[in-house]
């Protein structure tokens, strides 16, 4: 249950309001290539706008160096926006200053402006309280919506709410209540699937989903890293030495899980390998597990062992298909899903289309969780590079909920406080 008040507790009929979005949006050469986060944004911007409010809106873009960082202006995402509204957005080119003020000023009820990237200033993320002071000065009212940047403690997700009234948007509520209700009572069996590619970003949440989940499988490069801890040669792949003895303490909690009740923590028994990144180059299926099937078939010529398993110089780019099946019957049994990490490099496009040679494993998996194979659990798709992938298939809106927070959802499903939600009004 949401603890905080929302944009529904409160009188916003002819009030200035300012509106905290994430539109950190990726931008090739200007143009927007995912506009996932502006489109969830606009269920409260309608709700706002029926209200008569005079909208100002404010987020951040990247990480700019500094006001000249052109390449970061919010100026792309409002054209977007005033497409996807089919009403006018106006742009103001600074954030607090001179140009705000105005266009503030001239704001008619029903009307939006969008302000230039907050973080052209550094006084955002220091969190300056003269800088929160101005921002709050633009408005009556302020509404935290968004999810993504809602674990930093900025000036316009923490300061700005010590001056103003401040309470959630829609999106922001549903974020919380739907990932709170999966870490916390979710419809078992619960099954994690955690990708991606280091476990430094995913340690507190590997540790949770172990006291939590009935099912944790990994893939994509983190889980070279618990291979090399348990020994698989992993010749060329990507991985984090200095990690290893995270993953040997993370592999014996789960086998400690183990022992006291019935828990299965996957890490992939096959992979697919290539020498290079490279859509040209073949690809080999290899097992390092022991009983690789290409020994049993070609038994009683005895395959030489090492014929099953990575080669020097070879990388692991995608789970096997043994494993992937793993992962995708193990979806088959669960009725929550909490999916966080492609299983391998999706991001390299094939040379007939768009899918590329190391995407099956991740396919497979989508393919499960999409009740392709007679079961549909609930899912829940979470992290940006998911998110990304989730969206180039355009499957965004067959899963359960998609996520529009990357850290802020991890940290939340670790159990962590969001500071800009702390920060808001508590419910009556
Ligand atoms: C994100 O993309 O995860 C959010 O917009 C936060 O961005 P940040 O990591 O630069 O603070």
């Amino acid at each position: 249950m949401f603890t905080k008040q929302t944009i529904r507790d409160v009188e916003l009929d002819g009030k200035t309001v300012l509106l905290r979005a994430d539109y950190n949006v990726p931008l090739d050469d200007g143009k927007i290539t995912d506009d996932f986060r502006i489109k969830q944004s606009l269920p409260t911007i309608q709700y706002l706008l029926q209200h008569d409010v005079k909208l100002i809106i404010c987020s951040h873009l990247g990480r700019p160096s500094g006001p000249d960082d052109v390449a970061n202006s919010l100026f792309p995402v409002a054209k977007r926006l005033q497409q996807l509204l089919d009403k006018p957005v106006g742009f103001a080119t600074d954030t607090v200053g001179d140009a705000a003020v105005k266009a503030v000023k001239a704001l008619k009820p029903g009307e939006v402006l969008l302000l230039e990237n907050l973080r052209f200033s550094k006084d955002e993320e220091a969190n300056d309280p003269k800088f929160a002071l101005a921002l709050a000065n633009l408005a009556d009212v302020f509404v935290q919506d968004g999810f993504g940047v809602v674990h930093r403690a900025h000036a316009s997700t923490e300061g700005v709410t010590r001056y103003l009234p401040s309470v959630a948007g829609l999106l922001l509520v549903k974020e919380v209540d739907t990932i709170t209700k999966v870490m916390e009572q979710p419809e078992r069996p619960l099954m994690a699937i955690v990708g991606g590619a280091k476990i430094a970003d995913k340690i507190e949440i590997l540790h949770r989903f172990i006291e939590i989940a009935d099912f944790v499988a990994v893939g994509g490069a983190m889980a070279n890293t618990f291979l090399a801890a348990q020994g698989t040669y992993v010749a060329d792949s990507l991985y984090d030495k200095a990690d290893i003895p995270v993953a040997r303490s993370i592999m014996r909690q789960a086998a400690i899980q183990a022992k006291k009740r019935p828990f299965i923590f996957a890490v992939p028994h096959d992979g697919v390998v290539a020498n290079a990144v490279d859509p040209t180059k073949p690809t080999r299926i290899v097992d390092w597990s022991s009983h690789a099937i290409a020994d049993i078939e070609s038994y009683p010529r005895r395959v030489p062992r090492s014929a099953s398993h990575v080669r020097a110089h070879e990388k692991i780019l995608d789970i096997g298909p043994f494993s992937g099946s793993f992962i995708a019957g193990g979806i088959q049994m669960a009725n929550t899903v909490i999916w966080n990490g492609t299983m391998g490099v999706t991001e390299t496009k094939g040379l007939q289309g768009p899918v590329g040679p190391y995407a099956h494993g991740t396919d497979i998996v989508v393919q499960a969780l999409l009740g392709e194979f007679g079961h549909k659990p609930f899912t829940v798709v979470g992290g940006g590079d998911t998110v990304g992938y989730v969206e180039s298939r355009k499957l965004v809106h067959s899963f359960g909920h998609v996520s529009t927070g990357g850290g802020a959802s991890l940290e939340l499903m670790a159990g962590r406080k969001l500071p800009g939600v702390e920060a808001l009004l508590d419910a009556k």
